[in-house]
């Protein structure tokens, strides 16, 4: 990761207005930018706090999995736990829900404000054991960006 990519992601998450399409062009711009990373989207948590919705994704297909409930697959159990979750082969775990066949690896890294889970980005690699530590420090970072951004939604962004 270059200091020049990681600064995209800030500035989208720093100027950004409309979460929706902030989301969008951060799932672009990680898939983009990260030859291992072949799907990215981003669920979010509704009003009942049980369903994660798909808000926003990029990658070569849509996934059918637009809604998941908690504790349900990785990412239902990321989003339960507050915790990333990395998995280096989904053939080898029995929580996995399958999107699509040529995945190898996942990992879904939850995007929290003041300990609570707001959702979570959640990216599919074609590559068995793709995912690291620096993988997680820095989608972990990504998420604390979207967090921050999801929680001055609406309102006037804070002079810092
Ligand atoms: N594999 C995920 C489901 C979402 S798709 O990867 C896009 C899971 O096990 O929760």
């Amino acid at each position: 990761m270059t200091d020049t990519f990681i600064d995209q992601i800030g500035r989208i998450c720093e100027s950004a207005t409309d979460y929706t399409k902030a989301a969008q062009q951060v799932c672009a711009a990680l898939r983009e930018g990260v030859k291992h990373y072949t799907w990215v989207g981003i669920y979010m948590l509704d009003a009942t706090r049980e369903t994660l919705l798909l808000e926003a994704w990029d990658g070569p297909a849509p996934t059918q999995h637009v809604k998941i409930g908690l504790g349900e697959g990785i990412c239902g159990l990321a989003a339960r736990e507050g915790k990333t979750i990395i998995v280096p082969d989904v053939r080898k775990d029995p929580r996995y829900l399958e999107c699509f066949l040529a995945t190898r690896a996942e990992i879904v890294v939850p995007i929290m404000h003041d300990g609570r889970v707001l959702g979570e980005i959640d990216i599919d690699s074609d590559l068995t054991a793709a995912f690291g530590e620096t993988d997680q420090f820095f989608l972990e970072w990504c998420a604390d960006r979207l967090a921050r951004l999801f929680t001055c939604h609406g309102k006037p962004r804070p002079a810092v």
